[in-house]
């Protein structure tokens, strides 16, 4: 499917039927997209912003939310999501893609504390360069690893303890717990104003 659609609401129903009753352990939201080149956010060409946004956020985003259930309630899953150190460290000439890229660290950690008491672990792989057709850089060097290494590396860390990116862990929990609170006071009155109409 074409994540840089938005007119794919039909391939995301496609998607979810297929997933439906799959015992899917694991699912690496690796789609993304950057600038061709750098260049300044103000000469940025529109339909490569939208294709950045659609990417990277709103694919990321929707097939999360068809994925997720069905680990929640098997109580067992990881999610690992595709960061970037654009995402780490602000990024001029390449804003949107930076912008991006922070949207799913901020996005994943919450997500992770979400799920977490459902036995679903969440991470964000936060990669510097790899020698890629994004990267266009062509050969491996000290601190650019090609794929294969990369990808090795990385799935080798899983389990291994968490990092999460940003917010420490106290304040993600605390933010969780007053978001927990906040949410059924409003249900409780929901369903009072519902009872009283
Ligand atoms: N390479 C780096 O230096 C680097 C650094 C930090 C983070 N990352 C992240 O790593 C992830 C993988 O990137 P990569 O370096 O492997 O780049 P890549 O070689 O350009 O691969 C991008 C992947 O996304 C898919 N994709 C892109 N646009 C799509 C669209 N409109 N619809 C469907 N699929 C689409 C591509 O599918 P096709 O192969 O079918 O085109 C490919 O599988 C990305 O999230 C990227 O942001 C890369």
């Amino acid at each position: 499917m074409d994540f840089a659609s938005v007119d794919n609401d039909a391939d995301y129903a496609r998607l979810a039927k297929r997933v439906d009753g799959l015992d899917v352990g694991i699912l690496i939201n690796n789609v993304g997209q950057s600038h061709s080149i750098p260049v300044p956010f103000t000469l940025t060409d529109e339909s490569e912003m939208e294709n950045i946004i659609n990417i990277n956020c709103r694919g990321t985003l929707k097939v999360t939310r068809i994925v997720a259930p069905g680990m929640q309630s098997r109580r067992r899953g990881l999610i690992l999501t595709m960061g970037s150190f654009g995402g780490w460290m602000p990024t001029p000439l390449l804003a949107t893609y930076s912008g991006s890229k922070a949207f799913l660290q901020f996005w994943s950690t919450a997500l992770a504390a979400e799920l977490k008491p459902d036995n679903v672990d969440v991470q964000l792989v936060l990669s510097y360069l790899v020698t890629t057709a994004m990267s266009k850089v062509r050969r491996p060097s000290l601190l650019i690893p090609s794929p294969k290494p990369f990808v090795r590396a990385a799935l080798g860390k899983i389990g291994a303890g968490e990092h999460s990116g940003v917010g420490s862990h106290i304040s993600v929990n605390v933010n969780r717990s007053m978001h927990i609170d906040i949410r059924n006071r409003a249900l409780r009155k929901a369903a009072r104003e519902a009872k009283k109409n």
